[in-house]
């Protein structure tokens, strides 16, 4: 790879940031200074320092991401949308971050961004199945009627079946009349969770994604913080 593109990818500055520095001879490649901007770097085996700081090459990163509410997951590039990326900081946010499957803008929780096409195909395709575990709030009580009809695939407004979800009542308040519960699907259909409980007579007042692929939301990220999904859960995800 060039080294001016090399170190742009890696956020080192624009290219004529780093076109700048490489003029400078503040930029080395194994120790000696190159002031070639197309100088040929194995991105894998050459050690490559800018001002002194090693720049250490990826080519792709997995985030997890808590999605607080009021945010786009992706605003498809609309003006002044703010969207999951935005959040990212200086140290992730130079990659070229997309999310692998969407939540609504008022859902919050687990929000994979990554610069992976690949990964983020094998996440949303439905041959795969990957299954989505929710934590919903509802308007209207949910009964053992409500599971047996998400189990057998409930029928949307508009006539699409679903597969077979999975819904555990944590809580059915009859007086308050409302429930909590926690959805599993296999499947990412637009307003899915929703639309299944208003296919039952439900409103989902609140939903948050909790899980992905039996990887777990971790709890100690608050709504808008980040972090990189570890080797072991990026394996759960079949990334590898
Ligand atoms: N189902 C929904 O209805 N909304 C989401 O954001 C995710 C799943």
């Amino acid at each position: 790879m060039r080294l001016d593109r090399l170190l742009a990818n890696m956020g080192a500055g624009s290219r004529k940031d780093v076109r700048k520095l490489i003029a400078q001879g503040a930029v080395r490649v194994n120790g000696a200074v190159v002031r070639d901007c197309g100088f040929d770097v194995n991105e894998a085996a050459d050690k490559v320092e800018a001002a002194g700081k090693e720049i250490v090459y990826r080519e792709f990163v997995y985030l997890m991401m808590n999605k607080p509410a009021g945010v786009l997951s992706c605003g498809d590039g609309v003006p002044g949308v703010k969207e999951a990326k935005d959040l990212v900081g200086d140290d992730f946010g130079f990659y070229d971050l997309s999310p692998a499957g969407r939540l609504d803008a008022d859902s919050e929780g687990f929000l994979i961004l990554t610069n992976d096409g690949n990964f983020i195909h094998s996440i949303i395709s439905p041959s795969r199945n990957v299954s989505k575990e929710y934590y919903i709030r509802t308007e209207g009580v949910l009964d053992e009627a409500d599971c047996e009809a998400f189990a057998n695939g409930v029928v949307l407004g508009d006539g699409y079946k679903c597969l077979g979800a999975h819904l555990e009542i944590l809580k059915a308040d009859q007086a308050g009349g409302v429930s909590e519960a926690v959805v599993t699907v296999h499947e990412g259909k637009f307003h899915q969770v929703k639309r299944m409980a208003l296919a039952r007579g439900k409103k989902v007042t609140y939903l948050k994604r909790i899980s992905v692929g039996g990887v777990a939301l971790d709890p100690s990220l608050e709504p808008g913080e980040y972090r990189e999904l570890t080797r072991e859960e990026l394996a759960k995800l079949g990334a590898f």
